[in-house]
């Protein structure tokens, strides 16, 4: 095997709802999770040992040593299908990190899946202990990249009904808002369950239904993060838009928009509204 190539596609809560709290701590969740076209990138090739070295726009700040979630991910397979055998790993980070949009995670779940193909070992299943202990989104980025039905901690995933074509403008205003930091500070829950997300929707009755839904994080993470009500004010303004949120624990926010042309012409209002945010047009993955 000479050298593989794979796509860490960012993940985006459309919906987010904390049901309640185990004894361990973590929160039960409820949330629509879809994927879109941008993400990290992973690439292996043979080595002598296990390496990672990390590039791309976003790489300043990330580990390369045990505490980077690919090389968790890698030596978690490596254990359970017992390999003992290397691979030079090389992570192009496109995605802004502690950011909502489960760039670790995707990172480690592209990790999985890459070096079980490198290795010629059976990959290990999205619901395997060693894949939830790596992170609560690492199991939903396995089974992606089609929208998802997420419950448990992170541990329960169903296929969610199909979505309308639709395109997402991401937005962070650089700022971050650490996943543990937000779950620590959550003040008081609904703990209620999401509503069905009804199927065969068209595009403007799934807008509808989108901006009657809520996360369940985003008054916290605001509180840590004030500019988060800036970039949704401003979405908001815009008039392709249809539908504003936060994604996981921020402070990556998503704006609904029917199409990729919409989604590149509003892109590119914020943008040059605002040069220092992270904005980016993305097409949401169907299958
Ligand atoms: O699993 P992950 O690394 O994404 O989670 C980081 C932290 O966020 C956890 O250690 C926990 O404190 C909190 N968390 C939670 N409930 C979840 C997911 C995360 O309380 N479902």
């Amino acid at each position: 095997m000479s050298r593989l190539t794979a796509d860490a596609p960012a993940k985006v809560n459309l919906t987010l709802h904390v049901t309640g709290q185990r004894d361990d701590g973590y929160h039960t969740l409820d949330s629509l999770v879809v994927f879109v076209d941008l993400g990290d990138r992973l690439t292996v090739q043979p080595a002598p040992d296990l390496r990672l070295t990390v590039g791309g726009p976003f790489a300043q700040g990330v580990p390369t040593d045990d505490r980077n979630l690919v090389l968790r991910a890698a030596h978690a397979l490596a254990r359970v299908r017992g390999v003992d055998r290397g691979a030079g790993l090389q992570l192009e980070k496109n995605l802004p990190h502690a950011a909502g949009v489960g760039g670790g995670s995707a990172d480690a779940a592209a990790a999985l899946t890459l070096l079980a193909a490198f290795w010629d070992v059976t990959p290990l299943p999205a619901d395997h202990p060693e894949v939830l202990a790596l992170g609560a989104d690492v199991p939903a980025c396995l089974s992606g990249p089609g929208p998802l039905h997420m419950t448990g901690t992170g541990d329960h995933i169903a296929h969610a009904p199909a979505l309308p074509d639709c395109a997402l403008v991401l937005v962070n205003p650089r700022v971050k808002t650490p996943t543990p930091q937000v779950f620590k500070a959550l003040a008081s829950r609904h703990n209620d369950p999401m509503a069905d997300l009804p199927h065969g929707m068209a595009f403007d009755d799934f807008a509808h239904w989108l901006s009657h839904q809520r996360n369940d994080l985003l008054d916290t993470a605001r509180s840590m993060a004030p500019d988060i009500d800036r970039v949704l004010d401003r979405l908001q303004r815009l008039p392709a838009v249809k539908a504003v949120g936060l994604s996981g624990s921020g402070a990556t926010c998503w704006a609904l928009v029917q199409d990729m042309a919409a989604a590149r012409l509003t892109a590119r209002a914020v943008q040059v509204a605002e040069m220092a945010w992270w904005v980016a047009p993305a097409a949401v993955q169907r299958a």
